[in-house]
């Protein structure tokens, strides 16, 4: 079946993953920065819990989910297939959107909060009016998220275009349009943020632009609207 690989340990797409019992997995990808080095916007404290918690929940119950599926399908249970849907989307939504976000974020002395003056600015100006309108109609939109979900800019590209969308949940963004690639995903699930701004959610929301990775927002457009 499609789940199966041949080899050990390799990288498909974005995501790593490895073969248990034949039974290809997914495991933690590694940061490209130490968990310190978004201090003073992302406490070290909350970047280490945040990936090694909580993003590794996810994983661990996405590939448990999978290699339930997987016994399923073996026996024939269409039933228990159709029960590990909504476990599969919750824990691998968990895990496709933080392998996101953590690429979304880069230290200030790595050009963290640089925003982006290549193509992608020059849509941002016209879709948006300016980086600030594009910030706080992502804010307030953010913000006004109930309970737990993200916030998302992102481009369309059948249509070329930018859109800001937001998801429940761990739902990856993709569940909104099957056209939609997100370019900067934020995380406004308590988790991201309680530890350092006291559950406030638009005081995080504030601070976090100034270590969005917009380098690699840009690349991202540029390949998808050359
Ligand atoms: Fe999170």
């Amino acid at each position: 079946m499609a789940l199966r690989a041949l080899t050990n340990v390799k990288t498909l797409g974005r995501l790593r993953h490895q073969q248990i019992r034949g039974l290809q997995t997914f495991t933690l990808p590694d940061l490209s920065y130490d968990y310190g080095a978004l201090e003073p916007a992302i406490s070290g404290e909350i970047m280490q819990l945040h990936h090694q918690k909580h993003h590794q929940t996810y994983i661990t119950n996405y590939n448990k989910a999978l290699e339930q599926l997987d016994d399923a399908i073996a026996k024939g249970d269409a039933s228990t297939a159709v029960k590990l849907q909504s476990a599969i989307k919750f824990n691998g939504g968990g895990h496709v959107n933080h392998s996101i976000f953590w690429k979304n974020l880069a230290p200030t002395h790595e050009g963290g909060g640089e925003p982006p003056h290549g193509s992608l600015g020059w849509a941002i100006d016209q879709h948006f009016g300016s980086m600030e309108k594009l910030v706080a109609k992502m804010n307030a939109e953010g913000a006004a998220v109930q309970g737990s979900g993200w916030v998302w800019l992102a481009v369309d590209k059948e249509l070329k275009r930018l859109v800001v969308e937001t998801t429940a949940n761990q739902d990856p963004l993709v569940t909104k349009g099957a056209s939609l690639v997100p370019l900067v995903g934020i995380d406004v699930w308590e988790h991201a943020y309680y530890l350092q701004y006291k559950n406030v959610r638009p005081d995080y929301l504030k601070n976090i632009w100034k270590v969005i990775n917009w380098k690699y927002a840009s690349e991202v457009y540029e390949k998808e609207c050359p």
